[in-house]
């Protein structure tokens, strides 16, 4: 399999969740490992069990980039990688009772109260793997971090849907690096299991349409710009236009804009242009957004100001 193929956009998919047996051509019971790193684990696991198939999340490109190659050198064709904040990744693109495992391999703990929101294991996600894993599916976590199992265990444990073995404590040849790195600083590791019994519902936020607005009014392109700065704060999220760029030629501005989604962040560009039928606002193509509800939002609320001629 060519070294590319390996990393997937599913923000580009028109439906969500994406039909898994069309991504990797096969039906086989998915796995998925959030955070891999180096891949080295993930690599390991494929080419112990080719009749699986494995979805991987990472946010940082070079262990993207590093986790392809080994993958790639491997000859493994039963991975795939998506760079995506893994708690929304596992939400959106898995139907519910469609994953067989969920593994996390030392986590970031994100000790500090101010960065809880950023910790992998909330209720958010507990939540998720109830839907998500298919009956008697299990989620498995390991790190060195016994305060983040613990906070972990008590968020598995409030959805009432999982058999709970652990945090305990184990040995074993390092499997991943991270596993090196704390076991040659003396550091004891910890395993929880979560095998699920019952199942909870989640809403998902994603879908495939594509957004866009046609404006019943005439426009001065010069006057568009003056969008930028517009702001909603809303109690599950935000959206902020940031700055406007206006085409030197032809009738087009595109504004680059945030949208927040609870703790899901995404920058994206929107489009005001002119066609024959007079001016739309649309996502940019080049940086595709999921489309949720904040994004859809942002798209509106742009539409609406300039109808208004309040920017
Ligand atoms: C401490 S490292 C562990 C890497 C690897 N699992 C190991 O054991 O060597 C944590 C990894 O998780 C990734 N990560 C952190 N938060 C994430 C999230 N929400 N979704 C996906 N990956 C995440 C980081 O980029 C980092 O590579």
């Amino acid at each position: 399999m060519e070294f590319a193929g390996y990393l997937i956009e599913p923000r580009l998919f028109a439906g969500l969740p994406p039909d898994w047996r069309w991504v990797f051509g096969r039906e086989a019971p998915l796995i998925v490992e959030i955070g891999f790193g180096n891949g080295e684990f993930l690599a390991e696991e494929a080419a112990r069990h080719p009749e699986n198939d494995y979805v991987g999340f990472e946010l940082t490109l070079t262990c993207i980039e590093k986790a392809c190659r080994k993958f790639h050198a491997a000859g493994l064709a039963n991975i795939r990688v998506v760079r995506l904040d893994g708690r929304f990744g596992l939400r959106e693109l898995f139907a519910n009772g469609s994953v067989q495992e969920v593994i996390v391999n030392f986590p970031c703990p994100w000790p500090k109260a101010r960065h809880a929101e950023r910790r992998l294991v909330d209720e958010g996600f507990a939540r998720t793997l109830a839907a998500v894993l298919e009956p008697g599916g299990r989620f498995i976590l390991a790190t060195d971090a016994l305060s983040f199992t613990e906070e972990a265990r008590n968020n598995l444990a409030a959805t009432g849907c999982f058999r709970i073995r652990g945090p305990y404590e184990v040995g074993g040849e390092p499997r991943t690096r991270y596993e090196r790195k704390w076991r040659s600083k003396g550091l004891a590791i910890y395993r929880l299991v979560a095998e699920k019994e019952a199942a909870a519902a989640v809403e998902r936020i994603a879908e495939g349409k594509m957004p866009h607005a046609r404006l019943k009014t005439d426009l001065e392109k010069e006057d568009i710009p003056k969008v930028a700065g517009l702001k909603e704060v809303w109690p599950q999220g935000a959206l902020v236009v940031k700055e406007a760029f206006v085409a030197p030629q032809g009738d087009e501005v595109l504004l680059r804009a945030f949208a927040a989604d609870g703790e899901f962040h995404q920058q994206f560009f929107i489009s005001v242009s002119r066609d024959r039928k007079g001016w739309i606002v649309q996502l940019d193509g080049a940086t595709v957004p999921f489309r949720t509800p904040a994004v859809k939002r942002a798209v509106f609320a742009v539409a609406e100001a300039l109808q208004r001629g309040d920017q």
